[in-house]
């Protein structure tokens, strides 16, 4: 994974809950900039690296993930205080996506997908615990007249309030009902397999390897929990969950396609 460094805060998105922004880094590029500062917390950077990894595995189209060096100092030219306190808040290592220009929102009333696409969608969104893909708020962009992911700071219901042990993997993910693709994934049980297989351990290894010590390290300051002491044991905690939630995925994969009934 690659890391830029933020040398101008061009302008923010706020229509996002999380104020994320457009900045432009020094390869040039603009990405759109999401703050480890901001209130939904480190955990939220995690789950982009970590849902966009296992994404990226599956074949699904998102933008590229970047590791983005935040100064405090780019605080000093703002003159929104609001946006003066997200910088200073940020200082360090954030996630940036590659920003994807003149791309709209996805609206399932005019932007046509295949039923595979959509079954694979919500095979990994159930997989994930992703509760932000409804009609309402779709986080997927149209651009290049295809699909592209976005937004997966509010997956992983479960690390919110986590230990590092690993409870009932096989649970069904109700919210699965709202997702925007799920009247279309017609064909959930035929994709599964295919999706499962891609999900080795060294994969889901080589994706945890890219989630800084210092996210890790900040996630598990308020939680005295010998699993999630060191990053290498907190990553491993991460991946185990993952193969169990994988091992035991008929249970959570047979809620989803009950969810289309
Ligand atoms: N890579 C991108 N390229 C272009 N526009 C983007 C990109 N990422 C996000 N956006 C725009 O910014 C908005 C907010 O981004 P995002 O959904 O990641 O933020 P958030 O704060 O997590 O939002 P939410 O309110 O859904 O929790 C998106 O709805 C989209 O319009
Ligand atoms: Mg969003």
């Amino acid at each position: 994974m690659r890391t830029v460094l933020v040398e101008r805060y061009v302008t923010p998105l706020r229509e996002g809950g999380s104020m994320p922004a457009v900045v432009e880094a020094d390869d040039l590029g603009m990405y759109v900039l999401k703050f480890r500062g901001a209130g939904q917390g480190v955990r939220a950077l995690m789950g982009e690296l970590i849902c966009g990894g296992i994404a990226r595995a599956l074949g699904l189209p998102l933008p590229e993930i970047v590791l983005a060096q935040l100064h405090a100092k780019l605080a000093q030219t703002e003159p929104d205080p609001e946006i003066q306190d997200l910088i200073r808040a940020s200082d360090g290592l954030n996630v940036g996506l590659d920003y994807l220009p003149g791309s709209v929102n996805f609206d399932p009333a005019v932007d046509a997908v295949s039923d595979d696409f959509a079954s694979r969608l919500v095979w990994f969104d159930t997989l994930v615990s992703n509760v932000d893909r409804t009609a309402r708020n779709t986080n997927m962009l149209m651009w290049q007249r295809k699909p592209w992911l976005i937004d997966h700071g509010a997956t992983l219901t479960f690390h919110h309030a986590w230990d590092g042990t690993v409870a009932d993997p096989a649970k069904p993910f109700a919210p699965i009902a709202d997702h925007v693709l799920l009247p279309q994934a017609s064909a959930l049980a035929e994709v599964d397999a295919g999706m499962a297989a891609t999900l080795t351990q060294p994969v889901l290894e080589a994706i945890l390897a890219t989630v800084p010590d210092c996210f890790l390290a900040k996630a598990a300051e308020d939680r005295n929990s010998p699993l999630l002491a060191d990053p290498q044991a907190h990553r491993a905690a991460y991946v185990n969950y993952f193969l169990a939630r994988l091992q035991a995925r008929g249970r959570w994969l047979q809620g989803a396609i009950d969810a289309r009934a």
